[in-house]
């Protein structure tokens, strides 16, 4: 495991720096002289809840980010030169495709959705299963597996061919010599992406401030949605605190009456109580990111909500015990509007563009 490291802090320093101007207005003199050593956040991070871990061998810098998010936005990354990171992970879809299952690589379609990556730092495993620990291992699966297809076979690049052609580019070389002394290699591709995506980060988002205390942040109607959702249906025992998800992994039934369905955590435990279990995705954005569930099996919001209204979906495995409050709600038209409400008022706005690539 990775010791953590937690980013700078920022409150303080506006604080100090709010005092310290309204001195100034107020004619007190002498000023008192500026905080030292207390430089103004450099990237989002979430606040009131633990500090995001980062690798030891990955620090964050402000350039390393900027290389990662050009990375993640380039086509030429992928091995058949056509799709970027980005483009299965859309601001307009909530940080999804907007299609039920994923079209990788050279066409070939997927067996999962794209999930929204909403503060995806704080995950520890990543995907449907949390097969994968930690984002630097997550991009090199994405690089060279379906999704990206620099596989190096079948007459596909390798990511080492990748990066001998990232290493052609003037402002690629520059870079990654700036930044970690040498070439590109899938190492270090990994790690620019990587801190790349620890900014993506929903502060600011009406959610966030909502749970800071600004009632305002949420309709009325979404309020009242959010006593269901926390309260009267429990949603919470899955889809838990600030990040709306327990990071845990359950069964509620999605696709298990496919012909072989997709067995989910069990393949990764290998432990048959998870059959069928999946990671309890974050709700942020969602009333963008339809269609829902990991085969995309729910087209709208209201039918997603449905089915966790009914309890999820019968089959031996089922959580039964944290979906009972769900099941047992048995909601009014109107509670349901209420709780769809609230569902819509967790969107995000995003206010990152592309990045002009070298
Ligand atoms: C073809 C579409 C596609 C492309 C391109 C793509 N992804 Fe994804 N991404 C997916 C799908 C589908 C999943 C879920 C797969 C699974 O769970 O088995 C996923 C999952 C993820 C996750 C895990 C999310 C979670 O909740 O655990 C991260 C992080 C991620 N992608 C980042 C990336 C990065 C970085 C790249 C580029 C190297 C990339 N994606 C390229 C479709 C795509
Ligand atoms: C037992 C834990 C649990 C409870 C309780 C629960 N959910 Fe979920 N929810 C999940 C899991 C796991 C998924 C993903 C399932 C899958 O795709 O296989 C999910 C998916 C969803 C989705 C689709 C998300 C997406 O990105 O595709 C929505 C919307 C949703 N839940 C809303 C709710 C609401 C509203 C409630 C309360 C009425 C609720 N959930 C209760 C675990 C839970």
């Amino acid at each position: 495991m990775h010791r953590s490291k937690s980013v700078t802090p920022s409150r303080r320093y506006s604080w100090a720096l709010t005092i310290t101007l309204l001195a100034g207005l107020w004619g007190c003199a002498p000023a008192p002289p500026p905080p030292e050593e207390e430089p103004a956040p450099q990237w989002p991070e979430l606040a009131g809840y633990e500090a995001m871990s980062i690798p030891e061998n990955n620090p964050m810098t402000v350039a390393k980010i900027e290389l990662g998010k050009q990375l993640y936005y380039d086509p030429r990354l992928s091995g058949d030169g056509v799709r970027s990171c980005y483009g299965c992970h859309l601001k307009e879809n909530g940080l999804t495709d907007g299609k039920p299952v994923a079209i990788g690589a050279f066409d070939k379609t997927l067996t999962r959705s794209s999930p929204t990556l909403w503060n995806i730092g704080y995950h520890s495993e990543l995907y449907w299963d949390g097969r994968t620990k930690g984002l630097e291992a997550q991009v090199k699966g994405a690089w060279r597996g379906g999704n990206m297809g620099a596989s190096g076979k079948d007459g596909a690049p390798s990511m080492d061919d990748v990066c001998a052609k990232l290493n052609e580019i003037p402002g690629y070389k520059e870079q990654f010599q700036a930044i970690f002394g040498g070439e590109a290699n899938p190492d270090r591709v990994a790690q620019a992406v990587a801190s790349f995506m620890r900014t993506i980060v929903a502060v600011g988002s009406p959610w966030v401030r909502f749970r800071e205390g600004d009632e305002s942040a949420l309709s009325e109607a979404a309020r009242r949605g959010y006593t269901i959702f926390s309260e009267k249906a429990k949603c919470t025992n899955c889809h838990d605190g600030l990040l709306l998800t327990d990071l845990q992994y359950h069964n509620v039934g999605i696709g298990m009456d496919a012909e072989s369905p997709d067995i989910g955590r069990a393949k990764v435990s290998g432990d048959d109580k998870d059959t069928g279990a999946f990671k309890t995705p974050t709700l942020l954005d969602i009333a963008e990111s339809a269609p829902y569930f990991h085969d995309g099996s729910a087209a709208t919001l209201e039918e997603a909500v449905d089915v966790m209204l009914a309890g999820g979906k019968p089959n031996q495995w089922l959580d039964e015990e944290n979906l009972r409050d769900a099941k047992e709600a048995e909601l009014t038209e109107e509670e349901v509007a209420d709780l769809l409400a609230f569902l819509r008022g967790l969107n995000v706005d995003y206010d990152v563009s592309a990045p002009e690539l070298p």
